[in-house]
């Protein structure tokens, strides 16, 4: 069972009611916040986050890039998001946000950049509902697939598989046509596409389909 979940950073900001309107086939809509200090991008907050959530016809997958998630991380969760999942590298406690995160009613994810190893958090698994492995430096849409993270993939995978076998292994970063079934082949379960699903030529139906079905191909296409 592959998920697909559309990030909204390649949406059109100005029309986002119209392009949520446009993904209601996805899995979840994926909400990148940035801020401008974690990751040198911005994107919006939590008040934005949920009018996403007033609006959108799926459930909320929200990656924070952000300093200092113990403080900010309850909030997401508040706005009724499925999953608020956040950067191991911002949290001196991530078990503590974790916990913080479940208590304010979400499922939580942790998450780690290109440079950073899963095996110290390994031991987190039984208690999250989503790991993601970056496949590009998290900031910005559009980047290459980072194929040296596939290793990484499946230590996390190898983990799960005794520990939690319904987790949520989530690859955000370059997903398209020609990389979807090679991390679906190395472990992912759940796949983040902004630039491949909102993009001209076809509509995000249409990429979601077929995203779908490359990654359930197990072969790289
Ligand atoms: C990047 C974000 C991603 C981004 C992916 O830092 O976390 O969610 O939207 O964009 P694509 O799919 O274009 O690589
Ligand atoms: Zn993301």
């Amino acid at each position: 069972m592959f998920r697909i979940n559309p990030s909204v950073l390649s949406a059109d900001f100005v029309n986002m009611e119209r392009d949520l309107h446009t993904i209601a086939t996805a899995d979840a809509v994926h909400v990148d916040i940035m801020d401008n200090h974690f990751v040198p991008n911005l994107t919006f907050g939590q008040q934005m986050t949920q009018r996403i959530q007033d609006t959108s016809p799926v459930p909320l997958d929200v990656h924070l890039m952000i300093n200092d998630p113990l403080r900010w991380a309850p909030d997401y969760a508040a706005t009724g998001a499925e999953c608020v999942t956040f950067h191991v590298e911002a949290a001196d406690n991530p078990r503590a946000v974790i916990d913080a995160i479940h208590t304010a009613g979400a499922k939580a994810g942790i998450s780690v950049k290109p440079g950073t190893p899963v095996e110290p958090y390994l031991d987190l698994i039984p208690h999250i509902e989503q790991f993601l492995v970056m496949t590009v430096e998290p900031g910005f849409g559009g980047q290459s697939f980072m194929v040296d993270m596939m290793p990484k993939l499946e230590t996390v995978a190898a983990a799960a598989h005794t520990t939690n076998p319904t987790l949520w292994i989530q690859v955000d970063g370059g997903i398209s046509l020609d990389t979807i079934a090679q991390a679906a082949t190395h472990g992912a379960n759940t796949f983040v596409a902004g630039s491949a699903v909102f993009r001209p030529g076809i509509t995000p139906e249409d990429a979601i389909a077929e995203l779908r079905h490359a990654a359930q191909s197990g072969q790289p296409s």
